[in-house]
């Protein structure tokens, strides 16, 4: 009988121990192939001519969502019910109670769910039960199951299947990843037979036009075709989820009527602050907030920008302010640093088109010293925006922002009052979601210490907005690294937006 080549090595190397499982790793070694493509199908074909069994085994890897993660900082939804509604007397163990407490609307519906299916009912709208104890014994047993999970990937074997079959069925509370592991062994008639019998040929996998051209295709043999071989499932490419959220945004804002514009992550100290009436000895500006550069050290600007800054900061030039009232050092606007925020295009963009009504935005990367954490990058994105025109306005503003953020589906926003050295009125912008008010980035009507200097005789709409933040609650992600990281499986799930 004959045996591709491949199958031949494959089968003499099982030959050398012939009572053992092999695994993926241990034929790539004894066959010296680098794929294990050719373990996977040279197996297959022997497994035909029964020479080899294939043993399968699936496994689960179990790991916490992003609801598990919650769930395992704040307790189960279902825990923190049952702790309220035991310690509450009777007649107030009711939904109107609940929200008093604290809970949110979005978490009653599911909340009721869990609550009955452990055996909690609504009696004329008071929370009645009969077994407690076997009610919290239950909810401790998930509890401990989530806990287990906390920061781990766990096979499946080594959980309860009842609980990972509970929790499959919870949005987000945990992540399922199934594996198909195999492993080789040679069958009885695979360790008698006699190799000196087997006849080796080469059976060619792949036709290509050298091989078509030279002498002898006419007889050689090819590999069959197996429709029904397994093939891992390619993951379809797919924007990155934070690209497709920045295109997003942008067409939300051109739909507006707004243009988008852009500038260089470097930028000189002058223009990212002094511009903007940051006072030169503001804490923002210090080594360690703000990444200045070696190379460039210095950035050249035009000296009657400069002394126009320089009077402004220390007397209020003719803009009926006052300045700061301290020296100006005009060597410290030049220089060079990496941009802080995207305020900085939107200033230089007045500055070149001071008698151009506009609206214009752009999405860009900014830099400061801050230490990684939840909540902190020391590289991210933010979303900028000015409407420059006669009669630009703090409501027209407010309206402007409450009209994108709705667009992109948070049609519940509002503004604090904050401060800015660069705007007056400056406001935060907070959007409502799951409960809480989110800050999400600052605005305000720039001063005329900032668009005098410009040129511009006109009030300025700007705003500035943390891109990551908005990704966040978009992607509902509690760990702004969690944007970053290079995990495809965890990427290939995160939501198309
Ligand atoms: N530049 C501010 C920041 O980085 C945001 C802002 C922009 C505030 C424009 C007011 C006006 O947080």
């Amino acid at each position: 009988m004959t045996l591709g080549n491949n199958e031949k090595k494959m089968l003499s190397a099982m030959r050398t121990k012939t009572n053992h499982i092999w695994s993926l790793d241990e034929l790539l070694e004894f066959t010296g192939w680098k794929d294990q493509v050719h373990v996977a199908g040279s197996g297959k074909a022997l497994m035909e001519e029964g020479f080899v069994e294939i043993i399968e085994t699936k496994e689960k890897i179990i790991s916490l969502g992003s609801e598990g993660n919650n769930a395992v900082k704040n307790g189960l939804l279902e825990l923190r019910l049952w702790n309220w509604i035991i310690l509450q007397k009777d007649s107030n163990r009711t939904m109107k109670g609940l929200f008093e407490a604290g809970f949110e609307r979005y978490e009653a519906g599911p909340g009721i769910g869990l609550l009955k299916s452990l055996g909690v009912s609504i009696d004329a709208g008071i929370f009645v039960f009969e077994n407690e104890n076997q009610i919290t014994s239950l909810i401790e047993e998930r509890t401990e199951f989530i806990n287990k999970l906390s920061g781990e990937k766990i096979n499946s074997e080594q959980l309860d299947n009842q609980m990972i079959e509970h929790f499959s069925g919870r949005k987000l509370l945990i992540n399922i990843e199934e594996y198909i592991s195999r492993e080789w062994g040679l069958t009885e008639k695979g360790i008698k037979i006699n190799e000196s019998k087997l006849e080796e040929v080469e059976l060619i996998g792949e036709i290509t036009p050298e091989f078509l051209q030279k002498e002898g295709w006419e007889k050689a043999r090819y590999k069959e075709f197996d429709i029904n071989a397994d093939a891992p499932i390619p993951m379809g490419g797919r924007p990155h989820p934070m690209q497709s959220l920045i295109e997003r945004i942008r067409s939300v804002f051109l739909e507006m009527g707004f243009s988008e514009i852009e500038g260089d992550y470097v930028q000189s100290a002058g223009w990212n602050m002094d511009a903007l009436f940051i006072p030169q000895s503001h804490p923002a500006r210090t080594m360690q907030d703000t990444f200045y550069l070696e190379q460039p050290e210095k950035i050249d600007i035009p000296d009657e920008m400069l002394d126009l800054w320089a009077s402004v900061h220390e007397n209020g030039h003719d803009t009926g302010s006052l300045g700061w009232g301290s020296k100006f050092d005009k060597e410290e606007s030049k220089k060079g640093l990496l941009r802080t925020h995207t305020t900085v295009n939107t200033v230089k963009y007045i500055a070149e088109n001071p008698d151009n009504p506009s609206r214009v935005f752009g999405i860009g990367r900014v830099f400061r010293q801050e230490t990684i954490d939840r909540t902190h990058l020391p590289e991210f994105h933010q979303i900028e925006g000015i409407i420059h025109e006669p009669n630009a306005s703090l409501p027209m503003l407010i309206s402007t922002l409450k009209t994108f953020y709705s667009k992109m589906g948070y049609p519940d926003v509002r503004v604090r009052p904050a401060y800015f050295p660069y705007t007056e009125p400056s406001v935060e912008v907070e959007v409502y979601w799951r409960g809480k008010w989110l800050e999400l980035g600052g605005a305000g009507i720039f001063r005329p210490e900032v668009t005098e200097p410009l040129g511009s005789e006109w009030p300025v709409c700007a705003w500035g907005m943390g891109l990551e933040r908005l990704a966040m609650l978009v992607l509902e992600l509690d760990d702004i690294r969690e944007l970053y990281q290079p995990d495809l499986e965890r990427l290939s799930r995160m939501p198309i937006l």
